[in-house]
């Protein structure tokens, strides 16, 4: 049978490639997929197909993606944890040296120069004092954030020789034992902010995430500190930064999300959503996520996904079904009733869940029939299931 693969961004080849023509068909229009691929593409308006399994972010933030709809269906929703992360750290310093050498207006500058090159000489040197900046070594960047990316970064100004205070009350442990020792941990982002000189933003976009940086906040910060946003959009509330830059409070605002409210305002740099757009990070994510997707379709596992927990199993016995179906009592107990009536043996299963979904793999000792799956299907509570 030939999986459907919906594409809906430009995923590259070099993950597409994994998913092998004879048992997939990648194209960007399909009505009943049975897998989507994208990055930034809005789906929260989109109809969800009942033919949908599974959907592959390959990225980290997932808030273009209704997942409380696809647990209520069913669809398992993956991302690629830390799989651009290098790419943004490295677009973040960039961002940071863009806005202590005042780069832009620098570059503006020398773009608006006219005449021979003898007065175009004179007027570099003449106006180069306006662009005088600062340097990194001793300043402070506080980091609110310290997951794939946060800890890249924080580390990363630690070699460049800054002092790094870092806020993240729920840091995993595997970005705990990845951090420097020489991080300050602080308790709040208000202690965060009352000691940087750069603040930089690796948290995802939630309601508690929601305009961190705001008039009020902005007067418990230091001085001419540089924000960078480069999280999303909506995190820093812009028109409190411009008004800040504007009244001199703060430094400049870099961000990977422009809007009209920031485009042109003064101190304001404002990428189009570059952080992880390298060739490196493109592969990556696109490698990973279609693993994830294939492992899942053709064997029912599941590895980072941000609506269930991973689930593994060994493959043994005659057939394996995947049953998906709500975190409701009894469940397991109506799945393996079933099977008993058509004289299944349950070779080894694992359930698991996350929130309203569960997820239930199973390998049986014998082969099944598909009214059996019909029978199993026909389970209240039941969303999909497959015998793979
Ligand atoms: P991650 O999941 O590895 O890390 C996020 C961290 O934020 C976690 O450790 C979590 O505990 C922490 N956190 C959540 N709420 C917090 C809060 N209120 N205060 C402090 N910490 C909090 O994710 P990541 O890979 O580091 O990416 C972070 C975000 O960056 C993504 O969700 C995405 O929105 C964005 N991103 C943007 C780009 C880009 O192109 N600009 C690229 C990758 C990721
Ligand atoms: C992400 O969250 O990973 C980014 O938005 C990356 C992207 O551009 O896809």
């Amino acid at each position: 049978m030939t999986n459907k693969i919906l594409i809906l961004n430009n995923i590259s080849d070099k993950g597409l490639d994994l998913l092998p023509k004879d048992n997939y068909t990648i194209t960007e229009e399909e009505q009943n997929p049975d897998a989507i691929l994208l990055r930034s593409y809005k789906m929260h308006d989109m109809d969800i197909p009942d033919s949908l399994l599974a959907v592959g972010r390959a990225g980290a933030g997932t808030n273009n993606i209704p997942i409380d709809s696809m647990s209520e269906k069913g669809v398992v929703v993956f991302n690629a944890p830390g799989a651009n992360s290098n790419a943004v750290k490295e677009l973040v310093i960039a961002g940071m040296l863009m806005a202590c050498r005042n780069l832009v207006q620098a570059k503006e500058y020398v773009d608006g120069l006219e005449g021979e090159d003898s007065e175009l000489h004179k007027q570099v040197e003449a106006g180069k004092k306006k662009f005088a900046g600062f340097e990194l070594p001793g300043r402070t960047l506080g980091v609110v954030g310290l997951g794939a990316i946060g800890v890249r970064i924080a580390n990363a100004a630690k070699a460049l020789g800054m002092n790094v205070v870092g806020y993240d009350p729920r840091i995993q442990i595997k970005y705990a034992w990845q951090l420097s020792s020489d991080v300050e941990p602080v308790d709040t982002i208000d202690e965060l902010l009352s000691q940087s000189d750069f603040i930089t933003f690796h948290v995802p976009l939630l309601d508690s995430t929601k305009d961190l940086i705001n008039a009020e906040s902005i007067k418990g910060m230091k001085d001419n500190a540089v924000v960078l946003n480069f999280a999303r959009d909506g995190i820093v509330n812009e028109e409190a930064v411009v008004a800040a830059i504007e009244e001199g409070k703060l430094h400049s605002y870099v961000c990977d999300f422009p809007s009209n409210a920031i485009k042109g305002a003064k101190g304001v740099i404002a990428l189009p959503h570059l952080g992880a757009s390298t060739t490196e990070a493109e592969e990556n994510c696109a490698t990973m996520v279609a693993v994830q997707i294939r492992d899942y379709i053709e064997n029912g596992i599941v590895t980072n996904s941000v609506n269930l927990p991973d689930i593994k199993l060994a493959r043994a016995g005659e057939c394996r079904l995947a049953i998906m179906h709500k975190n409701h009592p009894d469940m397991v107990g109506q799945i393996s009733s079933v099977l008993g009536e058509c004289s299944a043996n349950i070779h080894h299963m694992v359930n698991d869940s996350h929130g309203d979904l569960a997820y239930t793999l199973m390998d049986l000792n014998s082969q099944i029939v598909d009214v059996d799956v019909a029978a199993l299907s026909a389970i209240e509570g039941v969303l999909k299931v497959r015998l793979l």
